[in-house]
């Protein structure tokens, strides 16, 4: 096996998913704790904290004291080189955090126990489940009062449509959390030391050793007894296939603040998740071992530093091995070009890098040729990777520039801004040019859009919330069909029909309802949840 083979061989690329709180912070920074990529608890939540005083991206980030971007990660694990993709949780959700799901090769979702599936997970899950990626599920905070573990898996197969396998099986939960079944070894891991130790002290003892009941009490081995029993007898069979094609996701239970069953849960996971996977261009199948370099990008980050206003393009290397200020072909651009000063981040710190591999997420100086989606690849190539879909955004204003001489600027400001993917644009048959809708995914980004016109175009904005929720592509078969109008349609008062820059008719809904009735009157309209890519 050659050097560059090996190298792909051993990369892991992986996005954490959860809803805010349920503890996606602390399970990565024990994973970066347990590759020795830092050095002690705490300092990811400290650099989230710091980052106000030390970022020179945009003061809006200083202000709030928040990232305002999904970060990368890499570090080594026992021969296994790991990118962890983070998904910004909070008033920072936004549709980069989507779209960095597209470079991840498998997810691992974060429940807390006594929770279960909430709002942010499911809306990320789907994204996950739309391209069959593998998902494993940590099941957090064990160590506090938690749920019955058959009802949360129930209620992960019920609301999220995957069938669950629990690798390992709790022994109580809150004080009384003592350890984990596992059940492929068939061994009971009693977790003997809480303290802030590289990893729990536990020791392995077999379900029927007499021990055991000294150990965690005749009560709790009983209920074990039963409850292994029961899943013995009641859970489907344990597929790898399937695991690998998002259909079963196997099940840990733990706690990552106390360290129990984080480190078995990432070797157990590594074990099962793959090297880098290929990606489709149309006809052809890209796969990571080819030995030409290829990449996508699926972020834009604008003014990183305000002082040269320049951008990254994140891009996702999905064959070969990258090389920098090697000569690489634009798709998109129809040119050559070289890729400067490449980065990568380590941890929390960013780095100039040298090369990368198939799985390895680079971020690269864009004087603003790149869009989502554009494809590099190996001078001499022309293929193109399948585009990044478009995510529907979930709140809506009408924006105009206060000043109507200023309409220009807006325009090209708007335009700008959503070409990098921050924000989406839409018009309304009637509309004239002064004025847009913009769609977001997270409202945190109307602000950043607001910040941005003023600081850059020096436009202020009148804008005025609009009530909908919902937005879904209109799929037309016929793509020389004339546009539909909004008396062609049978829409109930809160839908609203309009197009994107790109001439593609969309609807705007108010409720989930709304979808429903238009569905229902409506025969033969076809609606699609996702824009511009096919799966
Ligand atoms: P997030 O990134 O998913 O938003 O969650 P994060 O890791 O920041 O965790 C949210 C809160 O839950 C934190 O407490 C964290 O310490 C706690 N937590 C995470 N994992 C566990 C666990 O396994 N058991 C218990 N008991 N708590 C857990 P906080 O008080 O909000 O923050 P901090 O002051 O501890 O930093």
């Amino acid at each position: 096996m050659s050097n560059y083979e090996a190298e792909i061989k051993r990369r892991r690329t992986f996005a954490i998913i959860s809803h805010p709180d349920a503890g996606k912070t602390t399970l990565t920074e024990k994973f970066l704790l347990y590759g020795g990529a830092i050095a002690q608890a705490g300092q990811v939540k400290g650099k989230k904290n710091t980052r106000a005083a030390t970022s020179d991206w945009m003061e809006i980030e200083k202000q709030r004291g928040i990232s305002v971007t999904s970060s990368v990660m890499q570090f080594q694990y026992e021969g296994f080189c790991i990118n962890i993709l983070d998904t910004p949780g909070h008033q920072d959700f936004s549709e980069d955090t989507y779209r960095t799901l597209m470079a991840a090769d498998s997810a691992v979702m974060v429940i807390d126990a006594a929770k279960g599936v909430e709002a942010q997970t499911r809306k990320l899950f789907k994204v996950c489940a739309m391209r069959d990626i593998p998902i494993f599920t940590f099941i957090n905070k064990m160590d506090r009062e938690a749920r019955d573990p058959f009802e949360l898996c129930e209620e992960l197969e019920h609301e999220l449509g995957i069938d669950t396998y629990a690798m390992n099986w709790p022994i109580g939960c809150g004080k009384e959390f003592m350890g984990v079944y596992d059940r492929q070894n068939r061994k009971v891991i009693h977790f003997t030391s809480n303290t802030n130790a590289r990893a729990a002290t536990a020791t392995q003892i077999e379900p029927d050793d007499p021990a055991l009941a000294e150990l965690i009490g005749a009560g709790k081995r009983d209920q074990l007894v039963d409850e292994i029993e029961l899943l013995d007898g009641a859970s489907c069979d344990f597929d790898l296939e399937r695991v690998r094609h998002g259909k079963l996701s196997p099940v840990f239970f733990g706690s990552a603040l106390t360290n129990f069953g984080v480190e078995p849960f990432l070797e157990e996971f590594l074990r099962m998740t793959t090297a880098p996977l290929p990606r489709t261009a149309g006809d052809e199948v890209i796969d990571s071992f080819d030995s030409d370099f290829s990449a996508f990008v699926f972020k834009i980050q604008a003014n990183m530093n305000k002082a040269h206003r320049d951008r990254i393009a994140f891009m996702r290397v999905v064959s070969g091995k990258f090389e920098a200020d090697k000569e690489v072909y634009h798709l998109q651009g129809g040119k050559k070009i070289r890729l400067s000063r490449p980065q990568q981040l380590m941890a929390a710190e960013r780095e100039i890098i040298e090369e990368a591999y198939a799985g390895d997420i680079i971020g690269v100086f864009d004087p603003g040729i790149f869009s989502i989606g554009d494809t590099l690849c190996a001078t001499g190539k022309k293929f193109q990777f399948d585009p990044i879909p478009t995510f529907a955004p979930e709140h809506f204003q009408r924006i105009r520039s206060i000043d109507t001489m200023k309409r220009k600027q807006f325009l090209k400001g708007v335009e700008q801004i959503a070409q990098e993917g921050a924000i989406q644009i839409f018009k309304t048959p009637y509309s004239g040019m002064e004025e847009v809708i913009v769609g977001v995914v997270g409202t945190l980004q109307f602000d950043v859009l607001e910040y941005r016109l003023r600081s850059e175009y020096n436009v202020e904005l009148y804008k005025e919330g609009l009530p909908f929720e919902y937005l879904r592509w209109i799929v037309r078969e016929d793509e020389d069909a004339p546009p539909l109008k909004e008396e062609d349609l049978l829409l109930p008062n809160d839908v609203k029909l309009v197009e994107d820059y790109k001439g593609n008719q969309l609807l705007l809904f108010a409720s989930q309802w709304s979808i429903q009735w238009v569905t229902d009157r409506n025969k033969g309209l076809k609606l699609a949840e996702f824009g511009g890519a096919k799966f």
